[in-house]
């Protein structure tokens, strides 16, 4: 069992700003990682190297550089870290023979940057206009010997029934897997490629593509390369490794259902040690692929801007199944916001909070302790939030939170406490307290339960709580045992309402 849950997404191409599809992964990863440290686990988490924003801006100024200096300077350090394990690896693969050099000729495709055979034909039998200009090459080039791996990948994923997230993809992979005949080809001649990372044993070569790509998830998580057993990794490798990789469902073949684990098996990993693919599907614009050509991008910062990070994390989470697609759409992030951030959450906790002012002078009635007070009709939602969010259910385990939530609201429509605040019995006196009661629970485990999603405004509920205020803004003040209902002390004195979530009027 690893001490550190490590997590990855894929690393993103620099040639292109972010847009809302990049953002979901990365959301999606930090979910999960946030989720794991409210379990109580430490957490690795690994994405691509960002060079965007304040943060860089400040610590450049710290350090009394320019930012492109600055960001620079520690590219370069991360690089040379990559480096050595890129080279280390390839190196071994090379004394090892599973590296050979042989001569390729055919056609090219200059765009995609590969040779084309007989499957990228056409119906016509011509190579279709998404390749580009195609020029006849013949060329010679380094190859991993992947194909003799096909053998050892169907084997393994027969012995893994969750080697790949969902169960459909990874039958895609199968799939795929069966057709694999051929090496693969890892190097481009230096004469018409000379960025990238030089082969270690032929100075005329650099590495293309992905050995250099793939091992960003080994490399920087301290992977030393000249040590094949897997037991002799440092000890920090050995803590983390593996990982669980979250990847969209277009780098799931070949790159990593197909390179990436075999890249692994061949450097010395054991099947145990593979690590698991979660895939994820595509937001698309109305049915259609977001890209720059078709001007369909959608700008997360634009949208983060405007209605709040909170507010497109709880979209992207809430409105898509985990590898499935979805439509992104404003009005929808909208409608969704409106109906369950503002109206559902927010006024539940601006109305009970308001009612405890009013009624009970913000004071949370210890009376209510000695009415054995149950959990909302549900008492095992936390048993399946926790299964749900196990299970990467990511939207289900959302819903287990907004019941509590829904719950609360129903009865205070229900029980009507500005009624029950008027009446002269004692027992609608202590009924007031225990709807009271039931309103800051639900509102306070279910900021637990959706702090991975919505961290901003789960410290937002906790403040106006006035709950665990020592910990205001600190991840830790977050964790599952605060889940379990009743754990609000006697007597809790709580804060006055701000509205969280203003209604977004379009
Ligand atoms: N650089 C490669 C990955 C190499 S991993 C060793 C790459 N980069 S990417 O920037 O094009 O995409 C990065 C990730 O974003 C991929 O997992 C991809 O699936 C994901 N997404 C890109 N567009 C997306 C959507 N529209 N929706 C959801 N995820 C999307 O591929």
């Amino acid at each position: 069992m690893p001490k550190e849950f490590f997590i990855t997404t894929a690393i993103y191409y620099t040639n292109s700003s972010p847009h809302v599809g990049h953002s979901y992964e990365m959301v999606l990863a930090d979910v999960i990682a946030r989720y794991h440290r409210l379990k109580g686990e430490n957490v690795f988490f690994l994405t691509g190297v960002d060079q965007h924003g304040q943060k860089v801006q400040q610590s450049a100024a710290k350090a009394g550089v320019p930012p492109a200096e600055f960001v620079k300077e520690v590219t370069q350090k991360w690089l040379d870290l990559s480096k050595k394990v890129v080279q280390g690896i390839l190196q071994r693969l090379f004394e090892e023979g599973q590296i050979y050099k042989d001569k390729q000729s055919g056609y090219y495709s200059v765009r995609q940057e590969q040779f084309l055979t007989d499957k990228e034909r056409g119906p016509d039998g011509q190579f279709g206009p998404e390749w580009g200009e195609i020029e006849f090459r013949e060329e010679e080039n380094y190859y991993f010997k992947l194909s003799q791996y096909k053998d050892w990948l169907l084997e393994y994923l027969k012995g893994r029934a969750d080697a790949v997230i969902p169960d459909f993809r990874q039958t895609e992979l199968r799939n795929a897997v069966e057709k694999i005949s051929g090496d693969l080809c890892i190097s481009r001649p230096k004469s018409r490629l000379d960025w990238g990372i030089e082969l270690p044993f032929d100075k005329d070569f650099v590495t293309y593509v992905w050995f250099d790509a793939l091992t960003n998830y080994i490399s920087f998580a301290d992977y030393d390369p000249s040590k094949s057993n897997i037991e002799h990794q440092p000890s920090n490798f050995q803590d983390r490794w593996p990982a669980l990789q979250i990847i969209g469902k277009d780098i799931l073949v070949p790159a990593h259902g197909i390179y990436w684990l075999i890249m692994l098996h061949a450097i010395g990993f054991p099947d145990d040690q593979m690590p698991q693919l979660l895939v994820h599907g595509w937001w698309n614009i109305a049915g259609a692929k977001m890209s720059k050509s078709v001007g369909n991008i959608v700008d997360p910062f634009v949208l983060s801007d405007k209605y709040s990070a909170d507010a497109l994390r709880y979209y992207l989470m809430s409105d898509m199944a985990v590898g499935q697609d979805a439509d992104f759409s404003e009005e929808r992030l909208i409608e969704r916001y409106n109906a369950d951030l503002a109206n559902s959450l927010g006024n539940l906790l601006n109305r009970t909070l308001n009612m405890v002012h009013r009624y009970r002078d913000g004071i949370i009635d210890y009376a209510v302790r000695n009415i054995k007070q149950q959990e909302p009709e549900e008492p095992r939602s936390f048993e399946r939030y926790l299964s749900l969010m196990n299970e990467f259910k990511l939207d289900a385990a959302i819903n287990q939170a907004s019941r509590r939530i829904k719950w609360s609201n129903a009865i205070i429509d229900a029980q009507a406490p500005w009624v029950l605040a008027k009446s002269p019995d004692k027992s609608d006196a202590l009924k007031l307290s225990e709807v009271l009661y039931g309103c800051v629970e639900s509102l306070r485990t279910a900021a637990v339960l959706l702090s991975p999603i919505i961290p901003k405004a789960a410290h937002g509920i906790f403040d106006q709580l006035n709950w665990k205020m020592e910990l205001s803004g600190k991840e830790e003040r977050f964790s599952l045992a605060d889940a379990e209902w009743g754990r609000l002390p006697d007597r809790h004195a709580v804060g006055k309402p701000t509205p969280l979530f203003p209604r977004i009027e379009e």
